[in-house]
């Protein structure tokens, strides 16, 4: 257990809650959206105010929040200090959305050629060293401005890639971490970025202690990238030199919190959705729940259902398909696109069996969770993904031994491909229908045992467990000593 009397300094672009205008004119909040922070937030509660989280302001009504002075009372609410940066709009949006979101995202998933980009160019590059670069410098200045001295900084995600090297820079001494939440492409995903980006990542990420991944392939990919900017790699030990400093790798896969997703999974408004869907569906479920996203694979994955269903007629008359989808990133043209053919694929397959996917594109949690209690089978078919929690979430609260369709290109493949029904090439979509199809027909026996190894995996730690990792390892690193987690083994 970390000591209780350790500082630390969380850092991500989005922060544990954002800003709402409440109907008296004043602000209420919400939480922040994905993974992050509900891993995170636990660990600053209970830190108190030995902890404090840097974020960015990311919206107009975040920048009236600040400027209110309405973040200052986060803490009583939260219990930890929030500090969130003030942005110029312009800047945050180069920043988010052209380098964050567009380049880098798909940079890391692989996904030049899904949409079509073959190298980036100078707008990107102005872009990147017009706010990229300003932003992850500001990000930096912050954490040494608020940071005890014995503090323990940890970087989120591929919008602070560069923030270490920023920190080390101004000549900071702390213990600093990263972790990369999303999948980590290697060479061939980051050359296409203009020069000097792709080396200007790689360093930027050096300057932290510790960097983590969720599994060791990530780790591997970021080894790659190293040797291509002649870092030393230790792969035995998990270890990259560059420029007189040493930096350890580890893959620390993140859990889903199964005791408190199982408690959601039966309030009245999910058991409510279950109860409709089972009365609306007479035989097998497919059901699916992504962010509207490219990496996700969402409009393969229909075409791959709908010809399934071509070639089984049989099945055509009572299967069904419930897709929970939440819009995403709607300021940029390519998930707006994405959405439409979404959309265009489901009425295509609708067209020829009618009724077969019930497509929902709104954020419904409770919704979602009533879906993920009877799926028969849980389907993710992604390209790439850092772990894709929703394969984690659905074994935790199905309740009829529901099967898992995975792709390969998942991060949770390293913890639960032996159970699943593999998709090793999410593009092949007569692959993925064959799987489909697989997953359907388990004989029952199968589906129970896979079933049960699936829950057992995903109950057998919580999001605690993997921050608590991280702050054990960086404690050791502080020290001088090794982290305590082994380096990555390769599957
Ligand atoms: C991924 C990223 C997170 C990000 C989340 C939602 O999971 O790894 O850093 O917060 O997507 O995306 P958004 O752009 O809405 O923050």
């Amino acid at each position: 257990m970390t000591s209780n009397d350790v500082n630390i300094v969380l850092v991500s672009n989005r922060g544990p809650v954002s800003f709402l205008e409440s109907d008296d004119g004043g602000f209420e909040t919400k939480r922040g959206a994905g993974g992050l922070a509900g891993a995170l937030d636990p660990v600053a509660r209970r830190l108190g105010d030995h902890a404090v989280w840097i974020a960015a302001a990311t919206s107009d009504i975040d920048r009236a929040a600040l400027e209110a002075g309405a973040v200052d009372d986060l803490e009583e609410q939260l219990g930890y200090p929030v500090k969130l940066i003030d942005i110029d709009e312009d800047t945050y949006d180069l920043y988010y959305n052209h380098i964050s979101n567009r380049m880098l995202w798909f940079a890391n998933h692989c996904l030049w050629d899904e949409i079509g980009i073959e190298r980036f160019g100078d707008d990107a590059l102005r872009a990147w060293n017009d706010a990229y670069e300003p932003v992850n410098e500001m990000f930096a200045r912050k954490v040494a401005e608020a940071a005890a001295p014995d503090a323990l900084v940890l970087f989120q995600d591929y919008h602070l890639a560069t923030a270490p090297g920023h920190l080390r820079r101004l000549g900071d001494r702390h213990t600093i971490s990263h972790f990369t939440h999303s999948s980590f492409c290697g060479p061939e995903g980051l050359d296409r970025c203009p020069a000097p980006i792709p080396r200007s990542i790689i360093e930027g990420m050096l300057g932290a202690d510790l960097l983590g991944f969720h599994v060791p392939d990530w780790c591997e990919a970021f080894f790659q990238c190293c040797e291509a900017i002649d870092a030393r790699v230790d792969r035995t030990e998990g270890i990259v030199h560059f420029n007189d400093r040493r930096t350890w790798v580890r893959s620390y896969p993140i859990p889903t919190d199964a005791t408190e997703l199982k408690e959601r999974a039966h309030s009245p408004e999910a058991t409510e959705w279950t109860k409709r869907f089972r009365k609306d569906t007479d035989g097998p479920l497919v059901v699916r729940a992504d962010r509207a996203e490219l990496s996700k694979n969402v409009v393969r994955g229909f075409e791959a259902f709908g010809r399934l269903l071509d070639r089984r007629p049989d099945l055509s008359e009572t299967i069904h398909f419930v897709a929970c989808l939440y819009p995403s990133r709607e300021s940029m043209p390519e998930y707006r696109d994405y959405t439409e053919q979404i959309q265009r694929a489901v009425d295509g397959v609708n067209a020829r069996h009618p009724d077969a996917i019930r497509l929902f594109l709104e954020d419904d949690y409770d919704r979602t969770l009533g879906a993920l209690r009877i799926y028969d089978v849980l389907f993710v078919n992604s390209i790439m993904d850092g772990m894709n929690l929703v394969s984690k979430e659905g074994p935790a609260v199905n309740e009829r031994n529901g099967a898992l369709v995975l792709s390969r290109g998942a991060g949770s493949y390293f913890e639960l491909g032996d159970h699943a029904v593999v998709i090793d090439d999410p593009y092949d979509t007569d692959e993925t229908a064959a799987a489909i199809e697989r997953a359907i027909e388990m004989p029952p026996d199968q589906r129970e045992a896979h079933s049960d190894a699936l829950r057992k995996i995903v109950e057998r730690s919580k999001p605690q467990d993997w921050i608590q990792a991280q702050l054990d390892d960086l404690e050791e690193v502080s020290r001088g000593a090794e982290p305590k987690t082994p380096a990555s083994p390769s599957r």
